[in-house]
């Protein structure tokens, strides 16, 4: 059962303002559910669980923030597809991606996706982009040579958050999500509106429906 719906504060999160957060510092295990705790504990990998712990702990405090509630307890399920979603804060959305020790989150008032990869990360691109993107996407990565390797980076973390904005991940078909320009997607027909994302080695891509109005960059330090 859903514990009561929390508010969000008027003004903190307008309509068609999205919020990146960074989240850095030293997360506290007490803060998780004991049905997240169980999933810490259930990570092998040290770099896993400590991904894993750092992302719930800035959701849960970031929610704070956004509801202004200290006694917040998030209630983290998720869709059929994999998207997690807050049960009792249904106007309040996120994504979150993680890549390395690097744990980044986008909360806004409508569906939002993103998704971040590392600026150096090398892969066996071209056979990825053969595979999963459409001839003209392939012809622009091939065109861009020496620069091809960022060049696929920049369309595969644009069709990623398409993919996670409607909450299906990859298993809903990169070849679905196309990338008609730096700041337009479409999907099954229908618009989506693109934002990229940068810090130093690293970039992202946030997808909407929504025209963005205000893309805000914050900070979240855990201590
Ligand atoms: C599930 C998937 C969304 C994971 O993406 P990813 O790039 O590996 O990892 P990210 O850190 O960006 O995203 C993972 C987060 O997305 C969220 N997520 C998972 N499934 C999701 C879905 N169907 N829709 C939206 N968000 C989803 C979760 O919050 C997850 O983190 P959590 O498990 O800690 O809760 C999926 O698209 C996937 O499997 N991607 C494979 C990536 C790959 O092969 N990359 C190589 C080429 S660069």
């Amino acid at each position: 059962m859903p514990a009561a719906n929390f508010k969000i504060e008027p003004n903190i999160l307008d309509y068609g303002q999205f919020d990146v957060w960074r989240a850095k510092g030293n997360p506290d295990s007490n803060l998780l559910s004991p049905e997240e705790l169980d999933r810490l504990h259930a990570i092998s990998s040290q770099n896993a669980r400590q991904i894993f712990l750092l992302s719930r702990c800035a959701i849960i405090s970031i929610v704070k923030y956004y509801t202004k509630n200290c006694d917040f307890i998030s209630e983290l399920h998720t869709h059929p597809g994999g998207k997690p979603f807050l049960i009792n804060l249904p106007d309040l959305h996120f994504s979150l991606s993680h890549t390395g020790s690097e744990v980044a989150l986008v909360f806004s008032r409508s569906p939002v996706g993103f998704d971040m990869e590392k600026s150096d990360r090398r892969t066996d691109f071209l056979s990825l982009a053969k595979r999963f993107f459409t001839a003209a996407e392939l012809a622009g990565i091939v065109a861009a040579d020496m620069d091809s390797g960022s060049s696929f980076l920049e369309l595969w973390t644009a069709k990623e958050a398409i993919l996670k904005l409607e909450g299906t991940g990859i298993s809903g078909g990169l070849d679905r999500a196309r990338i008609l320009s730096e700041s337009e997607g479409d999907l099954d027909g229908r618009r989506v509106h693109l934002h990229r994302i940068e810090w130093p080695g690293l970039i992202g891509k946030l997808a909407s429906f929504e025209k963005p109005v205000a893309v805000r960059m914050r900070e979240l330090i855990l201590q």
